[in-house]
């Protein structure tokens, strides 16, 4: 028994002065014949003035790439990455690692296996390299004598640090998405004639799209006379090329960090780090209208700028999106193709203010519009053409087309693309499909690169590592025992808010914090729901609002509060309210939202300030925040709660869902019973299912509060009121759902509109599109079923309110 005591002991002091050396300050140099492993936390390389580190990056479940990135890390805790050594292959979270042979090899092995993923083929001849990282955020490798054998400066990712050449060998590709680290399809290059250029290399096609291709390089403002390749920018953020391109960057002069980096959306841009608020701020870009990016929006979709940098891709008429996820493999159409033979068959449709940049089948210059058409229904292959006016000749100017790429939507462009459709299917009316680019279908993309590689066991070592692993289990558990011993008699010393803080990823603040933020509590902008919201000002300036909730019984733990609201904090959605962090101190439990400008949805109905353009907004977004709540990320969060006064309007009133979430933790019963033992909700949106006791809740709840508040939205009337068991809204979907009946028994299709104008608040400003209201009113109306089965999800309600595809 003693000896088993002692043996435990021993294995546990071993543990402790493991723990105690591997988490001394990392080592600045790795040395030959010694490795960096992905296993242990503490493999770090950093530079020598700690701003860059190199190590194992986790770019996703059980998938890590060697990278090199900014030590300190966004507010978000994002890390900034600035090179990567196998972006394409990661490697599993356990058993790989980075070694440097005693030859002076540097390689990358992937769980045991026996070839290495990634290497530098270096050889040493002196004995003594050293890997090493210095304060430029260059990783190299150097002899004894002094001779550099390899530099991750020479092998670029996507970005250059300052003062780190771009040369000759050297590519920016961008990442193929903000989520997925691996080659993308845009590339910064110097091109054969020496020019730095911006090149699109799809799967299908390939394009220059900078300097303006319609240029030659000399117009541009290049030379191709250079007799090196070489770019760089330094720390005054001035940016010089060795063909005769330069440029500084707004801030130049002061000397923040920079770098510049080869965006997933084709666009390079130099970021300058603000050390106070450590967020990457544009200081310059390559191109102002983001559309003029080539490949961006795939084939047979069009792109227009939006505000901020921002764009959105729409299909053309008659098509629709192949990859609901990636823009980038554009839309197909949804009729056949006559077949080649029969021409007449074709009509065309026109879209006037289109361009579509290259793939042209022929020129025709001087030619009248029915000739155009002619050229283009024979041709099999002709998809459409372009057909525009040229000033400075005054002829007309005909392009057919074999491929509709690079399509760019704009009211200052004159041009006009004909479209060849099938004159049946040219007959029957359409509406544009417009989605927006950054719409994410999360069920199908996974967040995260799962590697589902198995680990090479080596069994001969087996029974070792099993004793082993035992030995360590116990001990873990020994050390558990007895630090909970100590915490247990010394727990009000002691706070874990500092790993807790880690851990949530989100600000935390202290109750004074926020209690100053908000001048003591002074401006109150809501209440309800076990909690009231206060307005204040954060010391970085952003407004904020602060909601307290009602005090609890206590029974709900700090780290568990802290569990739910990291959750929350990890939903990240255009139309879902950003929350920025929160308070935890005894009874104080706090959450800090973005401040919404223009109030809620309730106060901008109640006093008729919103148009019928903004109420589409406003039921669209507010579908996609529920739908992304619902389906598309995370199962288990309903909102329970959908009614006018949570769904909040930023500054140019684009909707966001407030308040989702919150019922896990606000009115809690202590005891420990399922969570949806008593009805909640509001009267007036609640579902049926709310009043039967044998009826499961499920998402469907918030399907039918929403449909009720598209209602409201639509007639003007309130729901609220009522008794008990239900309120006026019944009486409201009946009403409308009468009047939609009543149209369609009297008329087939003829007064599409009658019906409509009975229904929609006359009180509203502004014309409306009569089939997107008719799609929204009976969306509504499905959503607003009594059966929760015969509600759609919220996805399908996206669905097709963008569609158009209702019943
Ligand atoms: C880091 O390495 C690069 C390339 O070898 C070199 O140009 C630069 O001067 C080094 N920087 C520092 C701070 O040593
Ligand atoms: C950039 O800044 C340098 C010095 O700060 C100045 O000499 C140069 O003219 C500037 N270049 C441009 C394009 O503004
Ligand atoms: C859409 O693209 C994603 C990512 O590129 C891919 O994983 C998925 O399988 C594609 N879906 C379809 C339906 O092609
Ligand atoms: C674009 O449309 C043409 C027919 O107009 C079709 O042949 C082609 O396959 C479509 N592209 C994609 C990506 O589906
Ligand atoms: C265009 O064609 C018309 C008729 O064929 C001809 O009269 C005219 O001169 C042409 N214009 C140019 C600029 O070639
Ligand atoms: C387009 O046409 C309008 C009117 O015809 C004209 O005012 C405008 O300058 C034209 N724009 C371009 C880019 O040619
Ligand atoms: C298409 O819509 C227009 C007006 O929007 C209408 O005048 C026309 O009759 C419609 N055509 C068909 C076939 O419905
Ligand atoms: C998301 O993608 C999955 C699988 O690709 C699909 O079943 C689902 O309908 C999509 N959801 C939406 C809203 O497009
Ligand atoms: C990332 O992109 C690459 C290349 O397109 C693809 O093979 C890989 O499956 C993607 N990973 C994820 C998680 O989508």
């Amino acid at each position: 028994m003693i000896n088993h005591l002692l043996l435990h002991l021993l294995i546990i002091v071993s543990l402790i002065l493991n723990l105690v050396s591997s988490s001394s300050s990392p080592p600045t140099a790795l040395k030959l014949d010694s490795s960096l492993s992905v296993d242990n936390k503490n493999d770090f390389l950093i530079s020598p003035d700690g701003v860059f580190t190199a190590g194992f990056y986790s770019v996703g479940d059980n998938a890590f790439c060697f990278a090199i990135w900014f030590t300190k890390p966004l507010f978000n805790n994002d890390q900034t990455v600035v090179w990567m050594a196998n972006r394409d292959t990661p490697v599993n979270g356990k058993g790989s690692k980075l070694s440097l042979t005693k030859t002076g090899n540097l390689m990358l092995h992937d769980a045991h296996q026996d070839l290495p993923i990634w290497t530098t083929r270096t050889r040493d001849l002196t004995n003594s390299a050293e890997l090493k990282l210095n304060n430029s955020g260059n990783l190299y490798l150097e002899s004894k004598d002094g001779e550099i054998l390899w530099q991750s400066f020479g092998s670029p990712t996507d970005t250059l640090v300052t003062n780190q050449p771009l040369t000759k060998d050297g590519v920016l590709v961008s990442s193929r998405s903000r989520t997925n680290h691996s080659s993308g399809f845009y590339k910064l290059i110097f091109d054969n004639d020496n020019v730095l250029r911006l090149v699109y290399s799809g799967p299908k096609v390939t394009g220059v799209y900078w300097p303006n291709p319609e240029l030659r390089a000399w117009d541009a403002g290049r030379s191709t006379y250079g007799s090196e390749r070489t770019a760089t920018i330094d720390r005054f953020g001035r940016f010089i090329s060795s063909d005769g391109w330069f440029f500084n960057t707004t801030d130049d002069g002061s000397q923040p960090m920079r770098r510049l980096t080869m965006d997933v959306d084709g666009n390079v841009r130099v970021y300058s780090l603000d050390e106070g608020n450590r967020i990457w701020v544009v200081t310059w870009q390559a191109i102002a209208q983001t559309c003029t990016i080539h490949g961006s929006c795939g084939e047979n979709s069009t792109c227009s700028n939006e505000r901020n940098y921002a764009r959105k891709c729409t299909c053309l008429p008659y098509h629709k999106m192949v990859n609901r996820t990636d823009w980038s493999y554009g839309c197909e159409p949804e009729f056949r193709s006559s077949s080649c033979s029969d021409g007449d068959q074709d009509g065309f449709l026109r879209l006037p203010h289109f361009d579509f940049y290259g793939y042209d089948l022929k020129y025709l210059p001087n030619t009248t519009l029915d000739v155009c058409m002619e050229e283009c229904r024979n041709m099999c292959n002709c998809k459409g053409f372009q057909y525009k006016f040229d000033k400075k000749q005054g002829i007309f100017l005909c392009y057919p087309k074999f491929l509709l790429l690079n399509g760019f939507g704009s009211v200052s462009f004159n041009g006009t693309l004909y479209l060849k459709v099938p004159r049946s299917t040219l007959s029957s009316n359409y509406s544009m499909k417009s989605v927006q680019t950054d719409e994410l279908n999360c069920s199908g993309m996974p967040r995260t690169v799962q590697l589902d590689r198995v680990y090479d066991k080596r069994k001969e070592q087996g029974s070792i590592r099993f004793l082993l692993l035992f030995t360590y289990v116990f001990g873990i558990f020994e050390i558990i025992c007895i630090v909970y011993f100590f915490y247990k008699t010394r727990k009000h010393i002691t706070k874990p808010e500092g790993y807790l803080q880690v851990a949530s990823g989100f600000e935390r603040f202290t109750y004074a914090d926020l209690k100053s933020a908000s001048e003591n509590f002074k401006t109150e902008i809501g209440r309800g729901g076990g909690a009231v919201v206060y307005k204040g000002t954060l010391s970085d300036n952003r407004v904020a609002a602060i909601k307290c909730l009602k005090e609890s019984d206590s029974n709900q733990g700090e780290a568990e509060f802290l569990a739910e609201v990291s959750t929350l904090g990890r939903l990240n959605h255009m139309n879902l309210i950003n929350i920025w962090g929160y308070c935890a101190e005894g009874k104080h439990k706090m959450l800090v939202y973005e401040y919404m400008e223009n109030g809620s949805l309730a106060e901008n109905l109640h006093a008729n300030k919103l148009d019928w353009d903004k109420r589409f907004e406003v039921a669209v977004g507010t579908a996609k925040g529920l739908a992304y709540l619902h389906e598309e990320c995370l199962e288990w969060v309903l909102h329970c709660d959908v009614k006018p006064h949570n769904i909040l309007l930023d500054h140019d009133y684009s909707p966001k869902v407030a308040d989702f979430g919150l019922l896990k933790f606000l009115d809690r019963d202590g005891n420990g019973n399922s969570e949806f033992t008593k009805a909640r909700g509001t009267r007036g949106y609640m579902a049926p299912e709310w009043f039967f006791v044998s009826l499961p809740i499920t998402s469907k709840v918030d399907v039918y509060s929403y449909g009720v508040v598209m209602l409201e939205m639509v007639t003007g009337m309130s729901p609220q009121g009522g008794d008990q068991h239900g309120g006026y809204e019944r009486l409201m979907v009946r009403w409308v759902r009468e009047k939609v009946a009543a149209a369609a028994s009297t008329d087939g299709c003829g007064e599409i509109s009658k019906w409509i104008e009975e229904i929609v608040d006359s009180r509203v400003k502004g014309e409306y599109d009569r089939i997107r209201m008719g799609t929204l009113i009976k969306v509504a109306l499905q959503c607003a079923e009594e059966q929760k089965d015969a509600r759609p999800t919220m996805s399908q309600v996206v669905d097709m309110l963008l569609h158009g595809d209702a019943l």
